[in-house]
Parts: C-alpha cells; structure tokens; sequence
C-alpha cells in the first residue's frame, strides 16, 4: 500500500534560516515553496530522489505547527507516507481501529490529497498519507 517516502516533515521557527541551511550545507534547493492558510503553515519542499524534505513553518500562533514548536522545540514533526489512494489507505486504518485526524481525505499541498493519521495509535509518530495528483 506504501509506494514510497513522500517527504519528512520539520518543524522550523525561521523557515528562512532553514532554506538557507540547507542550501549552504547540501546544495539543496527547494523545488516548491507553498503558504497554507487552512493548516496554517509554509512549507518549502527540498527534493531528495523522489521524496522531500518539508520546512515547516507556522504562519499564526494557534497552527498545530505552533504548539508543537511550543511544547518540544524544532525537530521532525511527521514522516508522509506515499500512496495510491488516500480514501483507501485511510478506510484501512480506521478499519484496523486505529485514531485518525482526518475523517475524510482532504487537499494538501502541491494539489495532493492528505490525511492524518493520530500518533497514538501509531508508535508515537504522526503519519501523513499522501496522494499524488
Ligand atoms: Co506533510
């Protein structure tokens, strides 16, 4: 059902200052950069084989990226998991019982369609599924 490492999200306070470490560090660029104002968040997707590398930002103090950058400082903030099909992908979680944050697939960046999944039921990591356009 996984087809691949769609991107590792980080939660970063200065997405500026991250871009720039990046470049000067690794030569890496970002391909995409994208404001979204339903999460509440700016993301700029730095390209690695087929996956990303996701600087996360938060745009207002009450995005979920805000409190996590609160309450456990920067880091890794979830890992995407690439998939065919969101809707089936998430059906077979909330089949196995498992929490979701997303009831229903929704738009994510880059034309994607996401769903979240509750690190609570998932050793501790919040996992997002991915669609491709
Ligand atoms: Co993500």
């Amino acid at each position: 059902m996984l087809t691949e490492i769609d991107h590792v999200a980080i939660a970063v306070r200065d997405l500026e200052a991250a871009v720039d470490w990046y470049r000067a560090t690794f030569d890496a660029e970002p391909v995409h950069r994208e404001r979204i104002d339903s999460d509440g968040v700016e993301e700029a997707l730095i390209k690695v084989a087929d996956s990303y590398i996701q600087l996360l930002t938060p745009t207002r103090p009450d995005s979920p990226v805000a409190k996590f950058l609160e309450g456990r400082g920067e880091g890794m903030h979830h890992v995407g998991y690439r998939v065919d099909s969101c809707a089936e992908a998430l059906a077979r979680v909330k089949q196995e019982g498992h929490q979701v944050i997303d009831q229903v697939p929704r738009p994510g960046s880059r034309g994607t369609t996401v769903a979240f999944v509750h690190p609570k039921t998932a050793f501790g990591t919040l996992i997002e599924l991915v669609e491709e356009p």
